[in-house]
């Protein structure tokens, strides 16, 4: 096996058994080429997450903190202490269970018009048909943007998220997605100045946020965390869906279990998100020294967060590589932890139950065409961009 980087195709291919030799050997891995360190283990990234050391205001992405090529705008989880402190607070109860209590009927009934809509065909695409279509329209209803918005907003969402493989990074077109996205959120912005809406809903908290100094957001600034909220709110949950979906397929058992029980949906779903996290990786940057495993990590180096290795680490699961819809994990790092912790934790909860849920119940046996999957293979972000199953 050759040495770890993340952009190299082999790791990209097949991350997992880099990821299990880099916390058996080297826990704190040196990465040079990008003055950066990565960490594998669950206990070192769970501590790291709450270190203050440990900023996110270079940026997470590995655009931003490994190769610098892409700027970092004003966004929530790009922020640090103690601004952050004080904005997440303002945002954070709007995403409690007992503000979002009208969600999970809705979800509900949207995504039975989903399932509705393609039923009688016998098949669909579970990611583009079923979990984006959702997740962009639930993010809608979280952050309070008119829920009408959802489809036009989806096929935004899709074009931004679009991977040209030849190409690598983002495509113009997702950059024009972008922008128009951003013009999108500007115009909400504006109109919820002139006659602020009712209710602890996200985007009133933004449009309505001072500092400490009493200087609220620019429109533009509140737009660009709201553009945050809706890729955030929407890019991660469908590609959870789809390993579901595909894991529970591989797994006739556990899936009949689920069907015939569906108490045990939740506890399914936080170990669909453990055994495949997405995101592979976020990262931050050092403001001060640090030594770790005896390793001497330098201020202003990049460190990356390895999530997905940190939910296979057998130091904290036992057998970590079987999936087990029972095994109740006590925590998980795929929705990461500490200062920056998703806010959409709850929403996405609600996401894969009702999800889940549904397809187990008029769906039963569906049958998965991995042929017909595509994949996204990035350094990043990893899953279905595609899956398509079949009934009768
Ligand atoms: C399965 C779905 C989801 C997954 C796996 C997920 C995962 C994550 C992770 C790993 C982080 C930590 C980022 C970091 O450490 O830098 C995060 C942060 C965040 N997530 Fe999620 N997320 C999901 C859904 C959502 C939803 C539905 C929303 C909102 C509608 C949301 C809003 C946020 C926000 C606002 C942050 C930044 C918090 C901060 O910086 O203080 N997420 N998410």
């Amino acid at each position: 096996m050759s040495e770890y980087d993340p952009f190299a195709e082999e790791v990209i291919a097949d991350p997992l058994p880099f990821y299990a030799r880099l916390r058996a050997e080297s826990p704190v891995h040196p990465l040079p080429r990008y003055d950066a360190w990565a960490l594998s283990r669950f206990q070192d990234v769970w501590d790291c997450s709450s270190d203050p050391r440990f900023s996110a205001a270079q940026g997470t992405t590995p655009a931003q903190v490994l190769t610098k090529d892409q700027p970092v705008t004003p966004m929530l989880n790009v922020m640090d202490p103690p601004e952050h402190t004080r904005l997440r607070a303002a945002i954070r109860q709007c995403f409690l269970p007992r503000y979002l209590r009208g969600l999970e009927p809705e979800a509900r009934k949207l995504f039975e018009g989903l399932v509705d809509e393609v039923i009688d065909r016998g098949e669909c695409d579970v990611v583009q048909d079923l979990g984006q279509r959702l997740s962009v329209t639930v993010a809608c209803m979280a952050i309070g943007l008119p829920v009408e918005d959802g489809a036009m907003l989806n096929e935004i969402v899709k074009r931004f998220f679009h991977h040209d493989p030849e190409q690598g990074g983002m495509t113009a077109d997702g950059i024009a997605a972008l922008g128009e996205l951003t013009d999108y959120c500007v115009d909400h912005v504006r109109r919820l100045r002139k006659s602020p809406g009712e209710g602890p809903q996200a985007l009133n908290a933004l449009v309505a946020f001072e500092d400490e100094n009493g200087r609220g957001f620019g429109d533009e600034e509140a737009a660009s965390h709201t553009t945050m909220l809706i890729i955030g709110g929407s890019e991660t949950f469908p590609k959870t869906l789809a390993n579901g979906v595909v894991r529970l397929w591989e797994h006739p058992d556990q899936r009949a279990r689920l069907a015939a029980d569906a108490t045990g949906t939740i506890d399914a779903y936080n170990e669909i998100l453990r055994y495949d996290m997405p995101t592979q990786f976020l990262c931050r940057t050092l403001t001060e020294d640090v030594e770790m495993h005896g390793q001497q990590m330098k201020a202003g180096h990049g460190v990356m967060f390895l999530y997905a290795s940190a939910n296979r680490d057998e130091r904290e699961f036992d057998e970590p590589d079987r999936f087990d819809i029972t095994r109740g994990a006590g925590r998980m790092l795929s929705f990461g932890a500490g200062t920056h912790a998703c806010l959409g934790t709850h929403v996405a909860r609600v996401e894969g139950r009702i999800t889940l849920e549904t397809i187990l119940a008029r769906m039963p046996e569906y049958e998965v065409d991995l042929d017909g999957a595509e994949r996204l293979h990035t350094e990043f972000v990893q899953g279905f961009s595609s899956l398509p199953i079949r009934w009768s």
